[in-house]
């Protein structure tokens, strides 16, 4: 190859490049010259990714189950990412926060109309037998689904639905203290938490705490408020923050809650969920009520969050 003048363009920048760092150009080429050949399954570390799914039991079905939460939370770091990207741009614009909310419903519409693998796609007694192997272990553990809500919005509107009233000026201790999902894990007669709640947050308290205090204002909500009043009006805006507010809230919800009333829903008695909780109170939409954005909602829009849906499920 001759030296053309890009040629001699582009060595005189890496040599400038190099410089900088006081780093030898001619070692760097050498080592160009050994280097392998990038390959797909290193890129994305397919053999890692493969083997990754490790059955507790001999059911052939347990696999599916593992490889479809793997899945999920794939699906779920995408969105964090994208609520990453809303949090940390100092100079976020109306335009920029539709972007990301968008990419966040393209995901959450893959999720939920792929949850039919959940709802229909697992033979029922052999999830019946497999998860017995995995008590304590319950989807409630997913970190992410958590990192997800606090990234979201305020606090206050993560509350158990009855306190959530009281939470206008309640200190990050007590905010904390009264998620939702915290409430949902507790035995009500005897107020203790359950394992599955215990473990998960033994392990994730402090992270869940540091976030709490990261996003208080710098989630959706927050950033949304700090817009212009132009691009607060903006249709298209509030309508991808609705729709990522139904699809979280409403519509996955009610998905993985048709799931469990296929698996465990069995008269007269239903089924102990692995995580323990009372889930036919806890689960659905229509019972814990939670909504990111309360304020783009209408008054009877709130009244009626996830009845329809929740009915649905239950009538499938
Ligand atoms: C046959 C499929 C499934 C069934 C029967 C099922 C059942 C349940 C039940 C009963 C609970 C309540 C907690 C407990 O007591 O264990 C729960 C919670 C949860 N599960 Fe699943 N699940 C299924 C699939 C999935 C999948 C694929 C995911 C994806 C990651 C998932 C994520 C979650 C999450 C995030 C919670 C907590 C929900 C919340 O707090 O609102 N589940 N699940």
């Amino acid at each position: 190859m001759d030296m053309t003048p890009e040629l001699e363009e582009r060595l005189a920048k890496l040599q400038q490049k190099y410089a900088v760092m006081g780093q030898d150009m001619l070692s760097y080429i050498d080592g160009l010259l050994y280097a392998d050949y990038l390959t797909y399954w290193d890129y994305i570390h397919l053999d890692v990714l493969l083997n990754l799914q490790t059955p507790r039991t001999p059911f052939p079905d347990e696999k599916i189950f593992i490889m479809y939460h793997q899945v999920s939370e794939l699906y779920m770091k995408l969105v964090r990412h994208a609520l990453e990207q809303i949090a940390h741009d100092e100079s976020l614009t109306g335009e920029k926060m539709r972007v990301q909310l968008k990419r966040i419903n393209s995901y959450y519409k893959a999720l939920i109309s792929s949850f039919e693998i959940m709802v229909d796609g697992m033979d029922k007694d052999q999830f019946l037998s497999f998860r017995m192997a995995l008590l304590p272990a319950s989807g409630f553990q997913s970190a992410q689904y958590r990192m997800i809500e606090i990234a979201a919005t305020e606090t206050k509107y993560l509350a158990a639905f009855e306190s959530r009233e009281a939470m206008t000026n309640a200190t990050p201790d007590e905010l904390y203290d009264n998620l939702y999902w915290k409430k949902g894990a507790t035995e009500l007669a005897s107020g203790k938490q359950t394992l599955t709640l215990r473990q998960f947050e033994k392990k994730y308290a402090e992270e869940f705490k540091r976030l709490l205090a990261e996003y208080r204002d710098t989630n959706v909500l927050a950033c949304y408020h700090r817009l212009s009043p132009a691009d607060q009006k903006n249709p298209e805006i509030i309508a991808e923050m609705r729709a990522f507010d139904h699809a979280a809230n409403v519509e996955w919800p009610s998905m993985h809650y048709k799931s469990a009333v296929r698996y465990l829903m069995k008269k007269p008695m239903d089924i102990k969920a692995s995580g323990g909780t009372n889930w036919q109170q806890y689960l659905p939409a229509r019972a814990r009520r939670v909504t990111f954005f309360p304020e783009l909602w209408s008054e009877d829009e709130l009244k009626d969050w996830g009845r329809k849906h929740t009915e649905d499920a239950l009538n499938q």
